[in-house]
């Protein structure tokens, strides 16, 4: 276990991973959370943003709010999408940075994986990609980013200060943050801090 969490991390990711999978396997089944449209409709996607894409990419989109809220990225500039699901946001961001610009999406979730990589197929976006990784360890070189996008993620991360430090070497000096997730604004109980279901939940 990590100094910085209370949680056993491997227990955790998996835990979460085998959450995720159901969500991308039957995106219209019981959660916690709002999926596909009825939470795209409730955060703002409009058609600005989800002109073109159909149903299967919106169907696993599990986010909390809105990272576009803050603007687009522009053309020619370099994004990753921090647990991209099934990859809903990383396409938007994709279309936005052409011509010239590319799209890196991290899960450590295979399903979501797969079903991001057939969306992008399914689209016809071909600047985006996607890697099996962790929020903690980003697949790209020091300074590569122009902007750094994450929705619903950062909070199923137990070491956020690790996942806010690998966000940092990502960016290029100048770079931006767009990230939607839940805040809490208490100290959260050690209790509750140990409790692998809370933070699934
Ligand atoms: C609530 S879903 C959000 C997915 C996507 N951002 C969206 O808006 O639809 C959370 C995603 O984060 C991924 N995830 C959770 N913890 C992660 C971590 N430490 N590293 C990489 N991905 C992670 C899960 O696999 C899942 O796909």
């Amino acid at each position: 276990m990590h100094e910085r969490t209370l949680v056993d991390v491997d227990r955790l990711r998996s835990e979460v991973q085998e959450h995720y999978a159901e969500v991308a396997y039957d995106p219209h089944g019981e959660f916690h959370f709002h999926t596909g449209r009825r939470a795209t409709d409730r955060l703002g996607y409009g058609p600005e943003l989800l002109e073109g894409f159909t149903e299967p990419c919106v169907e696993a989109f599990a986010g909390v709010a809105n990272p576009f809220s803050w603007g687009l990225p522009a053309p020619g500039e370099r994004v990753i999408d921090i647990g991209s699901g099934g990859g809903l946001d990383a396409l938007v961001a994709a279309r936005a940075v052409a011509p010239g610009g590319q799209v890196v999406g991290v899960d450590m979730t295979p399903a979501m994986l797969e079903r991001a990589r057939r969306n992008a197929a399914a689209a016809g976006i071909d600047n985006v990609e996607f890697h099996q990784g962790f929020a903690e360890e980003l697949p790209v070189p020091d300074g590569w980013a122009d902007v750094v996008i994450s929705n619903g993620v950062l909070n199923l991360v137990p070491d956020k200060v690790a996942a806010y430090e690998e966000i940092m070497r990502a960016l290029r000096p100048g770079g931006r943050i767009q990230i939607a997730d839940v805040c809490v604004e208490v100290e959260v109980p050690e209790e509750a801090r140990r409790d692998i279901d809370l933070w699934k939940g």
